[in-house]
Parts: C-alpha cells; structure tokens; sequence
C-alpha cells in the first residue's frame, strides 16, 4: 500500500523525505517520487522501483531553508508502475500524492478533460491536481481552491497538495485512510503511519475521516468533515518503531485481519455500480468461453475452490479447479474455449506461473487474479484483476485471500450478467450484499478476546477437523490450512458429508471438529453431519448464528440473509483462532516454520 511523507521547516528535506519513505517501506511500493517547493524553487523527482532508484537521481542535490516537501511510495492500483504514474503528479504549478482511490475519477477526468486539461498519467490521483488549478483560476484564496477540490472526491483518501500559489503550505485531506500530523516546535511532519515520525517529533494528530486542512511552519488548521475548524488535539506519539510497523498490533498477521475491512473496501471502489460491475478488463475475455479453469496454489487454491461454486451458480458455467503443481504434469486436455484463471497473491508462485505458461502457449484465454502488479504472473496473464490487498507480511495468508473471494465473486457476478444467467433484482441484490461485506469483517476487540480465552482449551488434543458443505467446504479447508502452518497441530479440513465415508473412524474426545454451521445454506444437512460426530464423543466447535444443543464450545456469529455474508464472516473466526492458539503456543506466528511467503521453487 503507498505511503506519504511530508514536511515544513528549514532542515534539509531530501533525507527527511528518504527516511520517511524508507520507513514505509515494509507497506510494499513499486515507484517513488518527492516534490519540494522553496521559495520561488520547485523541483520534483520520480523514480520506479526501489528508493535508492530516487536517492540516486537526486544525489546531488540538497535543499535547506525553509519551504515544503512531500514525498510517495506508489502501490499501482490504476495504471502500471511506471515513472508518469508515480507520485507526485503534476499540474502546471502544484503536486499532489495520494493514498486510496478516487473512486469518481473517471467522471472528474472527463469533465476535466472537456476544459482542455491534459492528463500525463493513467492513475486516479491526477485529477486532484488539476481539479484544484482549475478551481484555483477563480478562487479568493488557493486553500479555498483546495476546499473545493476535496468537496468533490468521492472514495478513499489521504493527500497531500503543495502548490507554488501558496509556496509555504501543505494541504491535506484525509478520508478512509491513515493520514497523521506531528510538530517539533513550529516544523510539521506529516505521514500515513507513525514510524516515520517517530524520533522526529513527540506529539502527533490522528486525524479523522473527512477531516482537510493547511499546514504552515508554527501553523495548523483542521477542519471537520462538516466544514467546522477544530482544535487540534496532539496526542503522545508511541517510542517503539517495531510496534509502529505493525501499527500497534503485536503480529503482520493480527494487523492484517483487521485491515480486511479497510482492502476489502479498497477492492470493491470504482467497481461497482447498482446494476453492474466495472472490473476494468476486456470483456471480449468472456466470448464463446463454455468452461472456466481455476488454477493456483495454497490459499489461493482455496479460494478458486469456493469461487468454482459461485460461478457455476451464478453464471451458469462449468468451473474446474486444479492445484497448479498439478496442473504442470498430468498432460491436461486443454479445452481451447476455456478461460484460464490463475489466482495468485504474490504473482511469483512457482507452480502457478508454469501452469499459466501451459495454458498461454496453449493459446486459452487468460486472467490473472493477483495482488502484485508487475509481479511475473501480471506480465504472463492477458487480463489481470487486481486485489488491491496491499503488501501481506504474515506467511499465513488472510487479507489477500478475503480480497480474492471478492474479485472471484465480483468476476461470477459480472459474468452472470454478461451470459444473462442473473436477473437484475438478483444481481442488485448482490452488489448491495458486496457493499456490505467492509462492515461484516469488521469485528470487536471483544470478539478477539473470546476468542484467546477459548484457545487455552485447544492447544492439547491430537488433531483438528474443519468441516462445512457448499462454499463453507473450501472455507473449512482454509481454516484447516491457517491453524496448520502456524500452530503446527494437525487440521484437515472435509466436506462434512465426507465425514462417515472414512474420517468419522479418528472421532473420540480428544478430536476437536470445528463445524461451520451458516444458517442460509443446507443447515440441517450439516446439523446432521455434526450430529454423528457428537454421538461418537468427538469435541464439537460450532461457529454459527444458531445455538447449537450438542456443542461443546460455540462460536455465535451475526445472523445474515446472504451465504456470503456468513462466509466472510466466519473466515474472520477461523482466522482469529488459528492467531491465538498459535499465541498461546508461543509460537512465531508471522513467520512459522519451514514455510516461505513466496514460494519461487517448485
Ligand atoms: O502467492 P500465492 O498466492 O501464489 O501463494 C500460494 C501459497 O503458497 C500460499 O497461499 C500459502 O499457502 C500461504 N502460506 C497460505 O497461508
């Protein structure tokens, strides 16, 4: 995810840039850019890439004295990771950076653009730019010019506007994303995450939702998402950096479920209208396709698994899921109107980017779902949807998986369209259920709190089944996967309709079954499953809206209507259990043994 950094005062400002940004670096970035204003003097650098790229195109320069500075690292979500689409962008005499998704963008751009304007980039971010000149023509003052442009973003954003109209100041904006103010005396540091902070200033602003303003040497003005100015109420900035990286959680991974919400929000802006779905890919993909492969690895095999039953279901078509270490050697018949997905985190995965060589030289159409543009995966696939995940640090993976099953679904509903496999009441229904999904993720300290207290009774015992039916079969099978690679106790994960098929026969009290039991799909068909493994005293875990009479521990979940509301659901549950056993066991939980984040070998 980008990160900002920003800066007034006399010290030079290159290297505060730099430090900043290099703290920032852990959030993942494919460019960097940085723009000063001094006086008369603007100057501005972009570089793809890693820092030191930047650091060695401004080598020589140094810029001391008083004046501004802003620096970006970029996480390509609208355009590729080139030098025109890094930040800072440009008007004729003011830069912007940019954190989010302008999610109006196209419609500012076009209006923009019937006034003449040129834009250089492919990102959302340049429309802030311009749209400020342009309000800038006319206004008394370029902050009300400022106030204007914010007035007219819809979406997330943290941003930061310097502008040689006001040489001496930074605007600032902050909605859906982190943007944080510190002072030192009359200088102002200002950054999307505390670390760069820390050690430069004491005392910092967490600023909230909606919240814009000016920052000048010795001067801040805040203004609240209802236009009132507010005082400014600093708060003590935290000493440890360690802790500032994880923003305060003690694991990537703990800090990574929580920040579901927050990308799950991210993946679904910009593509979703009430009665359709913009996913920015070519449609012609679609044409005279009569099945589609899913193919990946891990986690994300998990979630093509889940996906296959959304796409048959909605869109009426046939879906075959494979594991791509697989796929590379069962010489597979290739049906030449297939439509090869490939679902990747990292876009490095060994297996997965073999299997995608397959299935191009077999000339199949071919979509990336990944979370790293660029990634060799990316470049492979004809078409790509982006997660929009943001770097994932924990080895386990959470966030990018929850961003996958959106894509999936977005994807099954925006074929079902296209094949007219979906009414519109259904579909608006659909989109309304995808909306909502931010706030079904977003869940209570206490929830994690029950949750640790339960987990002392799980840390015994000699072994673990996830079961579940439909959708919730691949979910188990992900929890499974989760308590596994970080707890190091054996799960597996079934259909529950397996169970009496050979599994049943390891029940007794020392077997832990976590049943996932949602109330809107075949309740009483996994009710029974459970049943049978109760009578034969296994230790029953029910995660459920529904009490359940025969479980030993229990798990209440929201009551939804939607199965997918319960899905997401439950996977914060399952991912939350598998973290505080993992705890409990004193284990390390962001980077478990034996495994790898990206698995580049095959
Ligand atoms: O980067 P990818 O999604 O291609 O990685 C696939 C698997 O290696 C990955 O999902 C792995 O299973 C994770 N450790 C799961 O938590």
């Amino acid at each position: 995810m980008c990160g900002i950094v920003g800066y007034i005062g006399k010290k030079e400002k290159k290297n505060i840039i730099l430090n900043g940004l290099k703290e920032l670096e852990y959030r993942g970035y494919d460019s960097a850019g940085m723009a000063i204003i001094i006086g008369n003097e603007m100057s501005y650098y972009k570089a793809v890439g890693k820092l030191e790229n930047l650091a060695n195109k401004m080598k020589e320069c140094q810029y001391h004295g008083d004046g501004v500075a802003i620096g970006h690292t970029r996480w390509a979500t609208h355009g590729k990771p080139t030098e025109i689409n890094a930040h800072p962008h440009l008007g004729e005499y003011s830069f912007v950076i940019h954190n989010g998704i302008i999610e109006n963008y196209k419609e500012l751009k076009d209006e923009l653009e019937a006034s003449g304007v040129k834009f250089l980039s492919q990102t959302d971010t340049e429309v802030i730019v311009h749209l400020f000149e342009e309000y800038n023509k006319n206004a008394k003052t370029p902050f009300e010019a400022y106030k204007k442009t914010i007035s007219r973003l819809k979406g997330a954003y943290a941003t930061l506007l310097v502008t040689k109209a006001a040489p001496d100041e930074i605007f600032f904006a902050k909605n859906a994303a982190p943007l944080i103010i510190a002072r030192d005396g009359d200088e102002i540091y200002l950054s999307s995450s505390d670390s760069p902070l820390i050690g430069l200033a004491k005392e910092a602003i967490y600023l909230e939702d909606g919240s814009y303003g000016v920052a000048k040497l010795g001067n801040l003005t805040i203004f609240d998402e209802n236009n009132q100015e507010i005082k400014p109420n600093f708060t003590e900035l935290p000493k440890d950096k360690g802790y500032a990286l994880k923003d305060g959680y003690r694991f990537f991974m703990e800090k990574e479920i929580y920040e579901q919400s927050q990308v799950i929000a991210e993946c679904l802006m910009g593509r979703l209208s009430d009665d359709d779905l913009n996913l920015d890919i070519d449609i012609s993909l679609f044409n005279d396709i009569d099945e589609v492969v899913l193919c990946a690895c891990g986690t994300s095999y998990h979630a093509a698994l889940a996906a296959s039953y959304l796409l048959e279901r909605l869109a009426k078509i046939r879906a075959n899921v494979v594991v791509a270490s697989e796929f590379r050697y069962k010489e597979p018949f290739l049906n030449p109107n297939s439509l090869f997905i490939v679902i990747s985190q990292s876009g490095e995965t060994a297996d997965t980017l073999e299997a995608l060589k397959i299935a191009k030289n077999a000339n199949l159409k071919t979509l990336a779902i990944c979370n790293v543009d660029n990634s060799s995966i990316v470049r492979m696939a004809k078409e790509v949807l982006l997660t929009r995940a943001g770097i994932e640090k924990g080895v386990a993976s959470t966030k990018a998986f929850a961003t996958q099953m959106i894509c999936l679904w977005m994807l099954s509903l925006k074929l079902a369209k296209i094949r007219h496999t979906i009414d519109d009441k259904t579909l608006e229904n659909e989109i309304k259920t995808l909306r909502n999904i931010p706030s079904v993720v977003n869940f209570d300290k206490s929830l994690q709190e029950k949750i640790y207290r339960k987990a002392k009774h799980y840390v015994h015992g000699h072994g673990f089944f996830f079961i579940g039916r439909d959708i919730f079969y691949p979910l188990a099978l992900e929890g499974a996967l989760k308590l596994k690679e970080i707890s190091y106790l054996h799960a597996e994960g079934y259909p529950a309709g397996e169970m009496k098929h050979g599994p049943i026969a390891l029940a007794d009290e020392g077997l832990y079954t976590i049943a996932l039991l949602p109330q809107t799909i075949l309740y009483d068909k996994t009710k029974s499953n459970v049943e049978e493994l109760a009578a034969r005293d296994a230790f029953i875990t029910t995660i459920s809206p529904l009490e359940f009479e025969l479980s030993d521990d229990f798990i209440k979940i929201n009551s939804h209507s939607h199965p997918m509301s319960e899905f997401f659901e439950i996977m914060v549950v399952l991912q939350l259990f598998a973290l505080e056993i993992s705890i409990r066991l004193g284990n390390d939980v962001d980077m478990p043994r034996n495994l790898a984040k990206s698995v580049t070998v095959e």
